[in-house]
């Protein structure tokens, strides 16, 4: 007999760690984790299965199928913006490749069990462009389906694997004989940067503002690698964890498009400095920008129009920015490093 699960990959990242905890209801599901890094200990105890390995490999996709019935795929793993920069191809492999197997698996997963397969999609603010600061600062709160021309191979992988989603979802096979539905019930979030107390980001380029209050809270100086006024939408983990069961429990028919925007707060990298500052008097923040990163930054929208998300699934964000540093991120990371350095 296959057990009935729900699969994340990318388990073990910083959106994982959260949706782990707030998954792990073993009297509904069970929880099977994969991620080409070993699970952290602590999150172990909470999955039926731990798995090592690559979403690219196509022996470990058959074996999921046979061993498990999958009735929901949180797909997160992902080669981040400034890393896939790096190795555009290798970041397409994961990002488009990687999406499309677990699509797929989500289409054999439905034929065997009979129901449809819901596949939750970590999308982005990537996948907008905008061509210049000017034009940034004009555009304002953008739609979702505004200024869709990605700058970063990051952002083109995004926004096609949410065409993927929506072509599976509407129009799989649409000139077979017999028509039949592929099984999958694809719906994205395009997160804002999110800002984790208990994690630690790398490979992104929204990683400026967690990096600077890490650094604050272990005493150490840091070089932004923003100018003062750069603005992107973030938001602290709790909610994006939120937004992900939030619109996961949606009722399909409340959905009127698939692809979310999801806002929460828009401060600029010295309004973050400024935040910082005030938890932590001693900090030593400094602006040092790079030029390349930071201009990915700017093709970035400074806020995102979530009105779609707060109609369909009722979304809001309970974390604004003073509430994110004063209740969540200021006192999670200071007992974390005060607990790290007692041992
Ligand atoms: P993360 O980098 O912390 O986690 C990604 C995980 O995927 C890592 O643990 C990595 O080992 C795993 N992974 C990478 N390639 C893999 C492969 N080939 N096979 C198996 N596992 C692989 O990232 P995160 O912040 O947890 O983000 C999760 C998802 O959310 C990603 O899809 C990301 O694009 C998306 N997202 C994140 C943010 C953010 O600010 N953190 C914002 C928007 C969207
Ligand atoms: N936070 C992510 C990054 O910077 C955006 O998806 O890559």
């Amino acid at each position: 007999m296959r057990k009935p699960v729900i699969l994340i990959t990318g388990a073990n990242g910083e959106i994982g760690h959260g949706l782990i905890e707030h998954l792990h209801n073993p009297d509904e599901h069970s929880v099977v984790a994969l991620d080409l890094k070993p699970i952290d200990e602590r999150l172990q105890a909470m999955c039926q299965a731990c798995i090592g390995g690559d979403i690219l490999d196509d022996f470990l996709m058959g074996r999921l199928v046979s061993e498990y019935e999958i009735h929901a795929i949180y797909h997160l793993a992902a080669l981040l913006s400034t890393r896939a920069e790096y190795t555009p191809e290798t970041a397409h492999s994961v990002n488009v490749e990687g999406t499309l197997k677990l699509i797929k698996l989500a289409v054999e997963q439905a034929r065997w069990h009979g129901h449809r397969v819901k596949f939750l999609f970590p999308s982005s603010i990537a996948a907008y462009g905008l061509p210049d600061v000017e034009t940034k600062a004009r555009a304002g709160r953008v739609k979702e389906t505004d200024w869709n021309f990605p700058q970063t191979m990051y952002g083109c992988n995004k926004l096609y694997c949410e065409h993927l989603g929506r072509y599976y979802t509407y129009h799989y096979r649409q000139l077979a004989a017999e028509q039949t539905r592929s099984g999958v019930d694809f719906r994205a979030i395009r997160f804002p940067g999110l800002i984790s107390a208990v994690t630690m980001p790398s490979g992104g380029t929204s990683d400026y503002a967690p990096e600077m209050i890490h650094a604050a809270a272990k005493g150490l100086p840091y070089a932004c690698f923003v100018g003062p006024e750069a603005r992107i939408p973030f938001m602290a983990m709790p909610d994006g964890i939120k937004a992900l069961l939030a619109l996961a429990a949606a009722p399909e028919e409340k959905l009127s498009q698939r692809v979310y925007n999801v806002g929460a707060f828009s401060p600029t990298a010295a309004e973050i400095r400024s935040l910082v500052c005030e938890a932590f008097p001693k900090a030593d923040i400094t602006f040092n920008p790079d030029r390349a990163r930071a201009r990915i930054i700017d093709s970035w929208p400074a806020d995102v129009n979530d009105d779609p998300a707060r109609r369909d699934w009722g979304w809001q964000p309970d974390y604004d920015a003073g509430r994110a540093f004063r209740e969540y991120l200021v006192p999670t990371i200071s007992r974390y490093y005060r607990e790290a350095a007692r041992g």
